[in-house]
């Protein structure tokens, strides 16, 4: 270990658009201090401001000009950890005006719904514009992430978390104020994935299907068991997907101290469902399911839509 002086290649290239700075903390980037107890305290650096705590008061000069990783006490002797934020911390630290798409989840988007770099994206709701980002960040300078809101002040927000966090107006977005069932048929794009973050996201479905390329995906990201049965119901009746395949993922930390080794009491248990289907070519309908549904899973109590193939009354088994 040495603590030479660092040598940098310079700073990310602002042609990349990740959001990520190198070097010495600048004025006008923001940090995020933390404190003995976790508490996490973000803010953009302005010379001559200061920023006050429990624990008394920081100058923002202290922190411009050093490189992050360092440690800094405040006047009442308040000890704070200063680095840059990540994009998973940005997000659940920015304003919200709707609820956001967790990091846990996001990471699952972007890996299972195949977001790549140069790709077109469509999505809907953009809420507060947190998986708006990670899209960004994955689709790259090159790509696009067409975005839909159809509530103007949760677009507002939006706008204002992705523009802080890319520092400026990323080129490859557009947010557009209107329900994605009739902007998107209106605007003729075709795209590579949509994801549907939103209550009811079988009513954007025949758009989504129509704006889809062939081998395209949909993902629906929904909070209950109630709508995760109607969004896999709804493409299976629609009959352009393939099988939807429906998950979720639990994240638990795990709590290292010499032998003391087990699962943490914290755990990010359940946020939302994951739904995914492949857009078929035009005129094409993928195999039906082979196996014959769980007895009563379409009996009399169901109500939902009915996938083709599955007779009106339950099979008598
Ligand atoms: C849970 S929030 C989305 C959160 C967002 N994905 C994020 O990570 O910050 C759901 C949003 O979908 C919007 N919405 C619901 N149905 C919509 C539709 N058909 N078209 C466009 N926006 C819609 C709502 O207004 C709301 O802002």
């Amino acid at each position: 270990m040495t603590d030479a002086p660092l040598s940098y290649p310079g700073d990310v290239s602002p042609d990349a658009w990740s959001g990520v700075h190198r070097g010495p903390l600048r004025a006008g980037e923001w940090v995020r201090l933390v404190d003995g107890k976790g508490r996490k305290h973000n803010f953009e650096l302005i010379e001559g401001k200061r920023f006050f705590s429990n624990k008394g008061h920081l100058e923002h000069d202290e922190l411009i000009g050093r490189e992050e990783g360092f440690t800094v006490t405040s006047s009442a002797g308040g000890e704070y950890l200063v680095f840059r934020p990540l994009l998973s911390e940005f997000v659940v630290s920015m304003p919200r005006g709707a609820a956001v798409v967790y990091p846990k989840d996001s990471a699952q988007i972007v890996a299972m719904a195949d977001i790549f770099p140069g790709a077109h994206v469509v999505e809907a709701g953009v809420g507060s514009g947190a998986l708006t980002c990670s899209l960004l960040r994955a689709v790259g300078p090159h790509g696009r992430v067409s975005s839909y809101e159809r509530r103007e002040e949760f677009a507002d927000v939006a706008r204002r978390n992705v523009t802080q966090f890319f520092g400026g107006d990323h080129p490859a977005w557009t947010l557009t104020l209107g329900d994605l069932a009739e902007e998107l048929p209106a605007s003729g794009e075709r795209c590579d994935r949509i994801i549907l973050d939103m209550l009811a996201p079988w009513d954007c479905l025949d758009a989504a299907a129509d704006a889809l390329l062939p081998g395209g995906i949909v993902c629906a990201y929904v909070a209950t068991t109630t709508q995760l049965s109607k969004f896999v119901e709804a493409v299976r009746v629609h009959g352009g997907f393939t099988e939807p395949t429906p998950w979720e993922s639990l994240v638990r930390d795990w709590h290292v101290e010499g032998l003391a080794v087990r699962p943490g009491h914290k755990m990010i248990g359940h946020t939302a469902f994951l739904v995914t289907a492949r857009r078929m070519a035009p005129g094409q309908r993928a195999p039906l399911k082979k196996r014959r549904p769980a007895p009563g899973a379409y009996g009399p109590d169901y109500t939902g839509p009915r996938p083709p193939g599955v007779p009106d009354t339950p099979a008598d088994d």
